[in-house]
């Protein structure tokens, strides 16, 4: 087995390599830092040196151990001094070519047993491995952003990476403090395989106008305990990245929500790639939320999936309101209220209303309170508007929920909603990744755990709302719009069946 005790970092002035370098440092390797820029090797000791500075204000590391850890990180833009480093982890530019050529210098300076990782997002291991002369000894290592403080890795094999050099990389990573995971050697691993396609779906649904970027941030973190919207993310990763993976998985996956939305494009010629450019998809403006709200009054045919038994908000209704809610979807048209709410299950509004080519609007809105198969329903409400609602139904609706203490979301009469559209997707593919042998399920709910902060993995998040359940949602929507990446995955159909059969 391969003892790893001094590291190489090559591209260390860039934005991973500098934070990669702290990890190896700090978990106890003699650290050597290499990049063709002196001047990003000297900003990035810099840096070193105040989040050392850092971690001891913070109780993190004593003085000591952050005076040790700096000490262990050297710097060269010499390639020859990497002649003894036991592994050396790339991450220099996204390009096959410079990668290829930089192990391939490398093939002939290392020593023999140096193992050689890649920071890769979007290239295979095995091709950026072809032609370095030791392609049994280099392995996927895929960091996430920034390094430094985000734990996981996800670990990748190239077809010919030999075993023991995977373990001995794989070792590494836990000595020096991270979580692996192991993945397929497939375009974008684990974590922006589910990642750019969901973005990229959220792009297209707010190109397509069924709500605000603001609301489909609200929906995402009230819905689903995200800890950032995933407008709020694209703002911070750049549209510009977003056009580069989707550019980067699209001729590869041939998957069609991987390639770039138009409205992406767009963004980019317009120079708004986000926070670096001072402007993205969101605008910065905040609604204020209702402090005063018409009384309502509730009507109910069947068991809410909104507001079981108990709910507080039951105990709220008067006889004979201005606003009149329907639970269980038992719509009764009333001209004479400010606004007739409708709970909304699978179906559209304008199953209830009726539809009338675009012109469609009265005093009905739809609503949903958004929850996962029998978890408790979230503090999301979803209200579902048709072209002509009346704008005082809309203002009152959001008024009743708000002051109730509901987050509130608009968007238009679509299958799905906003989180629904945006989930069942990314859950489909979550499982077909599961047949496909991508990662184990533990794998890919701990990536998302991990590397996007989210509560709960999809996999044990779909399988707790009900699979036969994501196949009849996902199926909803899928014969509403024609979209095959509702299609429900293998697993969902086989759940149907089987409560079919029960
Ligand atoms: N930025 C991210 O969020 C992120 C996350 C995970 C993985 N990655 C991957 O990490 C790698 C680097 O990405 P980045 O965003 O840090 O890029 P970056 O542009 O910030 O840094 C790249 C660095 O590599 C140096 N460099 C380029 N060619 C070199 C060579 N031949 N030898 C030595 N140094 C060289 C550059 O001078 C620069 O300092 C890419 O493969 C990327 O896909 C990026």
């Amino acid at each position: 087995m391969t003892h790893i005790r001094k590291v190489a970092i090559c591209g260390a002035g860039g934005t991973m390599g500098a934070g990669i370098a702290l990890v190896a440092a700090r978990g106890g390797c003699e650290t050597l830092c290499f990049d063709l820029s002196e001047e990003a090797l000297a900003r990035q000791h810099e840096a070193a040196r105040k989040f050392f500075e850092a971690s001891v204000a913070k109780g993190r590391m004593s003085e000591a151990e952050a005076d040790a850890a700096l000490s262990r990180m050297t710097s060269t833009t010499s390639l020859e001094d990497l002649a003894d480093c036991d592994m050396v982890i790339e991450a220099i530019f996204e390009n096959l070519d410079v990668k290829k050529d930089l192990f391939g210098k490398l093939n002939g300076i290392c020593k023999e047993t140096t193992i050689f990782a890649s920071n890769t997002s979007t290239l295979s291991i095995t091709e950026i491995a072809g032609g370095s002369g030791r392609d049994d000894r280099v392995v996927g290592m895929h960091f996430c952003l920034p390094a430094q403080v985000m734990k996981l890795i996800e670990m990748s094999r190239g077809i010919n990476t030999s075993g023991e050099v995977f373990e001995a990389a794989w070792g590494w990573t836990e000595h020096v403090g991270q979580l692996p995971v192991e993945t397929q050697d497939k375009p974008g691993f684990i974590l922006n395989a589910l990642l750019v396609p969901f973005n990229n779906d959220v792009i297209r649904a707010i190109e397509a106008e069924i709500c605000t970027p603001e609301d489909i941030d609200v929906a995402i973190k009230s819905g689903l305990g995200y800890k950032m919207g995933p407008c709020t993310l694209l703002d911070l990763i750049g549209l510009d990245t977003q056009v580069r993976l989707g550019e980067a998985f699209y001729p590869i996956t041939l998957d069609k929500r991987a390639s770039v939305p138009p409205l992406c494009r767009r963004m980019v010629a317009a120079g708004r790639l986000g926070n670096k450019s001072g402007q993205g998809l969101l605008s910065g403006t905040t609604r204020a939320k209702a402090t005063e709200a018409p009384a309502y009054s509730i009507s109910s045919d069947r068991e809410s999936r909104s507001f079981p038994a108990g709910d507080a908000f039951l105990s709220g209704g008067a006889q004979n309101a201005e606003i009149s809610i329907c639970l269980g979807g038992a719509f009764v048209a009333d001209d004479t209220k400010t606004a007739v709410l409708v709970e909304l299950d699978m179906e559209c509004l304008g199953v209830h209303t009726g539809e009338h080519m675009g012109q469609e609007g009265s005093n009905a809105v739809g609503f949903a309170r958004y929850r996962n198969g029998d978890d408790a329903p979230s503090n999301l409400i979803e209200l579902v508007v048709q072209p002509n609602t009346n704008a005082d139904a809309i203002a009152a609706a959001r008024a009743v929920f708000e002051v109730a203490g509901f987050d509130v979301v608009q968007c238009k009469d679509l299958p799905g909603r906003i989180v629904d559209r945006l989930l069942r997707p990314k859950y489909n593919d979550a499982l077909r990744f599961l047949d496909e042998g991508l990662a184990q399920a533990e794998d890919i709910d701990k990536t998302c755990r991990l590397g996007l902060g989210y509560p709960d993995g999809p996999i044990e998040r779909v399988t707790r709302g009900g699979l036969a359940r994501h196949h009849d949602i996902s199926l909803a929507i899928q014969s509403a719009t024609g979209d095959i990446s509702y299609a429900p995955a293998r697993r969902a159909c086989v759940a149907k069946q089987r409560e079919a059969a029960q």
